[in-house]
């Protein structure tokens, strides 16, 4: 179970979540139960934790791993926490931290059948975090479900694909042909094309992994979960209770910090307009830069390398009624 998965920024998270009020701490993203192993370490006398991930799997796992230990675990979508948490702490109950460590782990990574990686290459174009949920579509059925323009914004965006045009035409056409069931089809479909486009990283990276992230991210709605659930924290968190969330590409990294800011200072707006009626800070951001980790932890774990954390602190609710 020690190869599940090894937590990132492991300190530097812990320590800030365990610099909260005595009450609970909710590991959103439960995966092979790191961090929430951390966190037990470090505030078991203070604090209970919860862990909530949306991989049935990843629950299975640290049913295991966690046995008799105070840790309660929940399968769900962390964008889900303001149903979650009620119906897990009782009616009204806020927390003392959350921690987000996005994206996907080793284990699922690693797992041939769940398509997420071209190392795999006979696993089934799946990409589903939660291989039960309905409404999500696998892999294969989003790329079948779009026209070749949406399917190139979809890799443009979420991928940063350079000649996104050109792949999603060789997806689509692979696609009809019956060509396109595994992730090895996918690599070897996008990899046809991808000789002939210029790519400042080829060379570096196999030239379908932005494909197969873009596809991940869509397919998982990554981006939304995550902005849903930086909109529902700060009333989810006790005044003083913290957010962490760790990031693993610039989409993600942006949207933290972009949010974290508006909570701090409120919308931009041009000079000399006033603020809102009734706005109030709900963060006071403790990371000014993001922290990233050492050399000598990403040598242990080349993953650390783009792993980006950012936390805030709840601000204190006015007491002051607004006439
Ligand atoms: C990077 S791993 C977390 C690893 C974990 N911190 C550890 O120490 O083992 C991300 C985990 O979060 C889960 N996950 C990703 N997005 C989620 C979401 N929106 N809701 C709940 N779980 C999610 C994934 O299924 C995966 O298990």
């Amino acid at each position: 179970m020690a190869s599940y998965h090894l937590p990132v920024l492991v300190d530097a998270c812990t320590a800030l979540l365990a610099d909260t009020p005595a009450g609970v701490l909710v590991d959103g993203t439960l995966g092979g139960g790191g961090h929430t192993q951390a966190l037990l370490d470090r505030v078991g006398a203070t604090h209970r934790v919860v862990g909530v991930d949306r991989d049935r799997d990843a629950l299975a796992a640290a049913r295991a791993r966690f046995g008799d230990a105070p840790v309660t675990l929940v399968h769900g979508n962390f964008e889900d926490l303001p149903t979650l948490l009620p119906a897990t702490l009782g009616a009204g109950v806020r927390v003392s931290g959350i921690l987000l460590d996005l994206g996907v782990s080793s284990w699922q990574l690693d797992a041939p059948d769940r398509g997420f990686a071209i190392k795999h290459p006979d696993g089934a174009l799946d990409m589903r975090m939660d291989q039960r949920d309905d409404a999500a579509p696998t892999a294969l059925a989003l790329i079948e479900s779009l026209e070749a323009g949406p399917l190139a914004r979809l890799l443009g965006e979420y991928g940063e694909v350079k000649a996104a045009g050109t792949i999603a035409r060789r997806i689509k056409e692979a696609a009809a042909a019956g060509r396109l069931a595994t992730t090895g089809d996918l690599a070897r479909e996008v990899s046809a094309v991808s000789r002939f486009v210029p790519d400042r990283k080829a060379g570096k990276i196999h030239p379908a992994t932005r494909v197969f992230q873009a596809l991940r991210i869509a397919v998982n709605d990554e981006l939304g979960a995550l902005d849903r659930a930086l909109a529902a924290a700060p009333d989810l968190l006790v005044d003083g209770g913290r957010l962490v969330v760790i990031s693993y590409h610039s989409l993600e990294d942006r949207r933290v910090k972009h949010a974290l800011r508006l909570g701090e200072r409120g919308p931009d707006l041009p000079p000399r307009m006033p603020l809102p009626a009734g706005w109030a800070p709900t963060w006071r951001v403790l990371t000014k830069k993001s922290v990233e980790a050492t050399a000598a932890e990403i040598a242990d774990n080349p993953r650390a390398r783009s792993a980006r954390m950012r936390a805030a602190e709840r601000a204190p609710r006015s007491t002051r009624r607004l006439a």
